[in-house]
């Protein structure tokens, strides 16, 4: 069965690029910035992209010869990404599977990244998991995540309706869930899959619904040991 978050993505896929604009997205600018800090952003590497979307965050790699391979539940996402970057190889899948249905050798990529996309999976053990078995001994997994916040109005809850909170009365097509980690549990799980991290912190993502919220997420950067 198709999933909403699936339609919702074809249907948002023509106006991503430009919402995001509007959005004021920050997730992709956010790990470019952070992969340029530590000299991440290097030719012939062999990079895995999660929830690609238009493939916003694999921009600063194309045209410097790396296989770049981008995933996303969304046809229609993945469609727009190819026309944007012919060469990098789609794969259509639910990442709530977890990684291993993809089909890829382990130690297989320098790089593996996740923006904006954990928020739609439940399952942050088995993303950590999955990638640090993809990865090459000191290959890093950038990602970002939405943090729980107790004290935040609308961030406090740990699964939450994608637009409840922001708008009254959402059509049925935004109903799908949202889930939000505490920061110390991604630090636990990352330190038990033995990943050293480099950077944790929290940043403003986007402006959400039409009261313009901010939603902040946190970045990682772990190198895989
Ligand atoms: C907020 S967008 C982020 C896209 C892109 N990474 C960026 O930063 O612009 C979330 C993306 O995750 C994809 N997605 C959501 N749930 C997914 C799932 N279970 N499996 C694969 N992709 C999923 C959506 O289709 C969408 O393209």
């Amino acid at each position: 069965m198709t999933k909403v978050i699936e339609l919702y993505y074809d249907k948002l896929s023509g106006v991503y690029d430009k919402e995001s604009v509007k959005g004021k997205w920050e997730p992709p600018k956010e790990i470019n910035k952070t992969l340029l800090q530590y000299r991440l952003v290097k030719s012939k590497l062999a990079i895995l992209d999660l929830g690609t979307g238009t493939g916003q965050s694999v921009k600063s790699f194309i045209g410097k010869d790396c296989e770049i391979y981008v995933v996303d539940i969304s046809h229609k996402m993945l469609q727009i990404a190819k026309q944007k970057y012919p060469k990098v190889k789609t794969f259509k899948y639910d990442l709530s599977s977890g990684l291993e249905g993809l089909g890829f050798r382990r130690k297989s990529f320098d790089l593996i990244i996740a923006s904006g996309t954990l928020e739609f999976v439940n399952h942050i053990k088995r993303f950590v998991d999955g990638a640090s078995k993809l990865l090459r001994p000191e290959g890093y997994f950038i990602f970002t995540y939405e943090v729980l916040l107790r004290n935040h109005n609308l961030q406090k809850s740990k699964v939450q309706y994608n637009a409840s909170g922001y708008i009254k009365n959402p059509p049925n097509n935004t109903r799908f869930k949202l889930y939000r980690i505490e920061k110390e549990v991604v630090t636990k799980t990352l330190n038990k899959a033995k990943f050293e991290i480099i950077r944790h912190y929290r940043f403003r993502a986007f402006l959400k619904g039409p009261e313009k919220f901010p939603v902040f997420y946190n970045l990682v950067l772990a190198k895989n040991k």
